[in-house]
């Protein structure tokens, strides 16, 4: 092999690198849909919550936009029709079943409320 074509692999070596971080970066990123803002220019605070705690407890099974995987979809058409007052929607995620884990233990009612609301309002 020539020096030419030698110096054009490591060139290619190098830059392949930091696309396989940046493409990392991204999909480690790539989290549940942002809380639009509200009328006030702001996102609502416990919509934020709500996101933060779907992210770390719900994601995994309901997939990152609410759209399924191992538990069912639940976003908001899903639940709004499934729950018509959403104090029903947050005493099944308290309660659980089957597969699907009871968060009365692990979550306060606001943040049962929280996250029941970003499903409700922001999942779709
Ligand atoms: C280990 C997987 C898993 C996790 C984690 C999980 N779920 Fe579920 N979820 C399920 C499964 C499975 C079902 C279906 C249960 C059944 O009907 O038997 C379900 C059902 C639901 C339903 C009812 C949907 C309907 O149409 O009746 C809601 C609402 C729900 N989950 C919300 C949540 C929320 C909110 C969280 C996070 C706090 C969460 N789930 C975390 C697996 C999970």
């Amino acid at each position: 092999m020539d020096a030419m074509s030698l110096s054009r692999r490591r060139r290619k070596t190098r830059f392949g690198v930091p696309v396989v971080a940046v493409a990392l970066l991204l999909g480690a990123c790539a989290g549940a849909p942002e809380v639009p803002v509200g009328p006030d220019g702001r996102p609502d605070p416990v919509l934020l919550e709500g996101r933060q705690i779907y992210q770390v407890r719900c994601q995994s099974c309901h997939g990152s936009n609410g759209g399924g995987g191992r538990g069912p979809n639940i976003q908001s058409d899903q639940v709004v029709t499934a729950y018509p007052d959403p104090a029903d929607q947050e005493a099944f995620v308290a309660a659980g079943k089957g597969q699907m884990p009871a968060y009365a233990e692990r979550l306060t009612a606001a943040e049962i409320a929280a996250v029941v609301r970003y499903t409700r309002e922001v999942l779709r």
